[in-house]
This record gives structure tokens, sequence and C-alpha cells, in this order.
């Protein structure tokens, strides 16, 4: 019997992958040769759910280091689209909540996607990666690349005062130690300071039959009903929950210190539409896990029909989940197109098919892709509409298998 991360119950099981490699592991050729193969890391990915406070986990995690290193693959700027949508983060963050002279401390920020538009204030980004970081001070940010714990917060605030925002876009999911990081937020955050994050949102994964967002750097699933518990214990107040389009639907959480601003109405709006959807209950995940098996079941089925080559579109982390769990290789597909330098040249975790460039892709078009950057759709389609319209089709998944 596992238990919660957080609250020590007894989780409920959701569903089991299988073995699963480190969803960003992309191997070098040199890596493909059998022995180094041997060395390849897998690990049992597994979800669950905890009836007592709702939160929706991993049972296991890998190991931090092991994920976010100097190695770390993936570069957040490598979509327009999102470089768009943290500009505007950004903007209303500075509208909504910031005094003059603030200080913002942005917790994985990555290449500076976000923090460069905090780039002539006070800020600090805290981003452990370390090529990540060098590209963000690249851009003249400053970058503590170390990861964020309790500790690091009161160094922090030793060092430079309270902030008046602590920010963080797909990371917050992604640490294990949650109450440690809560608990750091508190301390570091001055008097009216705010939290903003924001994360896939579990209702969203529900809705779509979206498991691909399920990976070794995810470790939470958040609802709104988990959140609110956990910040509570931490003397916090969800003060807002927006969703965001992006990723295939986040929802952006802000908290502040208990009674420290007014609740705004949408949060208890989401947390009604959340009771009703049975996002707390056991069995709303159990429906869930039914779909994910046939929702596999179609897929595979639709590649191996599929008539003539097929590539993959975008080397992303949540095609790690899909094509361990379905089985898919280089039979399958002849090689996975992606814009990234990092990943171009390299074979993909577990499942080692090839990772092309985009140039290739462009260079002799194939009639079919598996558009795994699914989450980009707009982006993509947009970016493929002359290759469509000469007979291109893009197989997708998410929300349903399908051809477009
Ligand atoms: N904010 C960016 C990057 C998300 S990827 C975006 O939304 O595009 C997650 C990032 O979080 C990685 O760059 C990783 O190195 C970083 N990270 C992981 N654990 C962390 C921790 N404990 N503290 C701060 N950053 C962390
Ligand atoms: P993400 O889903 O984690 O954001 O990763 C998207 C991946 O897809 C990343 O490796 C870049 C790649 N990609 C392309 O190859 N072409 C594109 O047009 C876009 C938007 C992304
Ligand atoms: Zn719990």
């Amino acid at each position: 019997m596992s238990h919660c991360r957080l609250c020590e119950s007894a989780l409920h099981p959701v569903v089991g992958f299988g073995p699963m490699p480190i969803a960003n592991g992309f191997l070098t050729p040199e890596q493909l040769t059998p022995e180094r193969l041997a060395a390849e890391r897998f690990f049992p990915l597994e979800l669950a759910m905890c009836p007592a406070c709702a939160m929706v986990q991993l049972v296991d995690v890998v190991d931090e280091a092991a994920m976010f290193n100097a190695d770390y693959a993936f570069f957040s700027s490598t979509s327009v689209g999102m470089a768009r949508h943290f500009g505007r983060f950004a903007a209303d963050v500075k509208a909504r909540w910031l005094p003059d002279d603030p200080f913002v401390v942005e917790l994985g920020c990555n290449d500076g996607i976000m923090l460069r538009h905090f780039g002539a204030g006070r800020h600090l980004g805290v981003e452990p990666s370390g090529n990540v970081a060098e590209a963000a001070r690249r851009l003249g940010l400053d970058v503590d690349d170390r990861f964020f714990t309790a500790e690091l917060a009161d160094e922090i605030r030793g060092a430079r005062g309270p902030a008046d925002a602590i920010l963080g876009a797909n990371v917050v999911c992604h640490i294990p130690y949650l109450d440690a990081v809560f608990d750091g937020v508190r301390r570091l955050l001055g008097p009216k300071g705010v939290f903003a994050f924001e994360d896939p949102y579990i209702g969203d994964i529900l809705a779509r039959t979206a498991y691909d967002q399920i990976y070794d750097e995810h470790v939470y699933y958040f609802s709104l009903t988990a959140v609110v518990g956990l910040a509570a214990r931490h003397g916090l107040d969800v003060i807002d929950a927006e969703r965001q389009p992006v990723h295939g639907g986040e929802v952006r959480f802000t908290l502040a210190h208990r009674g420290a601003r007014p609740i705004h109405p949408r949060v208890g709006a989401l947390a009604a539409e959340e009771a009703t959807r049975g996002l707390g209950e056991p069995s709303t995940y159990d429906t869930f896990a039914a779909a994910v098996a046939a929702s596999k079941e179609a897929l595979v089925e639709a590649v191996r029909e599929t008539d003539g080559p097929l590539v993959g579109y975008g080397a992303t982390s949540k095609s790690t989940t899909v094509l361990n769990y379905c089985g898919l290789g280089p039979d399958d597909l002849a090689y996975i197109s992606d814009v990234t330098p990092t990943k171009i040249g390299r074979y993909t975790p577990g499942s080692h098919i090839p990772v092309r460039s985009y140039a290739e892709f462009c260079a002799d078009p194939p009639r079919h892709a598996l558009l795994f950057a699914w989450n980009h759709a707009e982006e993509i389609m947009a970016k493929e509409a002359a290759w469509r319209a000469a007979g291109g089709r893009f197989l997708t998944y998410v929300p349903r298998v399908g051809w477009r």
C-alpha cells in the first residue's frame, strides 16, 4: 500500500503505465550500444489519488538530479506561442499585484522566457538545470542554479529581502517535497506578496484523456480542491484560480498570506464545478483509467493501419509516456521531427526512435505525421497549412484518436 506524499493517507491506485524511462532522457548515438543501453534507467510509472486530500500524484518518483541538470533537454523558448503567453502572464502580475520597485522571484525560470519581462527591476530566477540557467543569464538575468527549498528561501530573503511575487510555470507540480516548497514560499513572501503558479489541470487531463501529461517530471496533478487544502495547511489562501489554454489546459493559482487579500469569485465557482465533477472522488479516476486503456488500443490500431510511412511531430516529454505505454518504436515511426537543437540527432528514451531536424521534415515531407506536440496544435496547424493543403495528415490522440 502506498501513501500520500502530503497527508500520508492510503492512496487509491489509478493507472499503471509500466516501466518508463526518464521522459527527457534522450540518448546520444553512443548510448545506443547494447552495453550502454543496459544502463538506461526505467522506473514504474504509476498514478494514484489521495481520497483524503484529493491530491493526484505519482507513486514513485525519479530523483531530481537525474532529471534536472546541465543536460536538460527542454528549452522553453522553442515555442513562440508560449513566449507570448508568458509575456501576458508577466504583464498581468505587474498590473494586478506588484507595488513600485518590486522584488520578483521565479522558480524554474528555464531560459528566461518569462523572467526577461522583469529583468529591468529586482529579480531572481531559481533554475537548477545549468544549461537553461546559462541561457537565461545570457539575457542579463540573475539566476541561482540550485533547487528551490525552504533553506534557499530563507537565504534569498536574508540576502535580498521579502518577495512581492513568487512565480512558477510548470515547475511547482514537478517538486516532490511540496510541503517544504510551500513552507519556503510562506517565509520568503512579503506581507502582501503573491505566489502565482500554473500547472497542468487534472480537470482537463480527465476531460481529454490526456494521459501523456503523466510522466516523471509531473509528480502532482493539481485540482483547486487539493491546492486549497495544501495552501491552508501553510497559512495561505488561494485568492484566484484561472484556467489557461496552454499545454492542454492549466490552472494559474494565485496565493497570498491568509486574510491578506480578497478572494476572487472564480475560486468559489471552480471549487463548486470540481465538486460536481467529483474531482475528489476515487470513482472519477476509475473512469479515467478505463478511458486511457481504450485510447491506447485505438492509437495502436490507427498507427498499425496507417497506409505508408509515419513520422512523429515534436519529440515532447509527453511522447515518452505514449511511446512506451503503447509499445511504439522505430518500426512504427521512421523518425520524430523536432526544432530543439539538443534533441536533434538523439534517440527517444526507451523507444529509441531517431529525432531529426525540422529541416529534414521540410526537405522530404511525409504524408502522415503523429502529432505529439498536440498542446501546440494551433501554432503547428498554422505553420503546416501548406503541407496539409498538399495532402499531409496529422494523427492525433487528444482528446480522441483520429486524423486531421
Ligand atoms: N517555467 C518554464 C520551464 C518549465 S520546465 C516553462 O513553463 O516553460 C521545469 C523547470 O523547472 C526546469 O527548467 C527545471 O530545471 C526546473 N526545476 C525543477 N525542480 C526545481 C526546483 N526544485 N526549484 C526550481 N526549479 C526547478
Ligand atoms: P512541450 O510539449 O513540452 O512544450 O514540447 C514541445 C516539443 O515540440 C519541443 O521539443 C519542441 C517541439 N516543437 C516542434 O518541433 N515544432 C513546433 O512547431 C513546436 C511548437 C514544438
Ligand atoms: Zn493526501
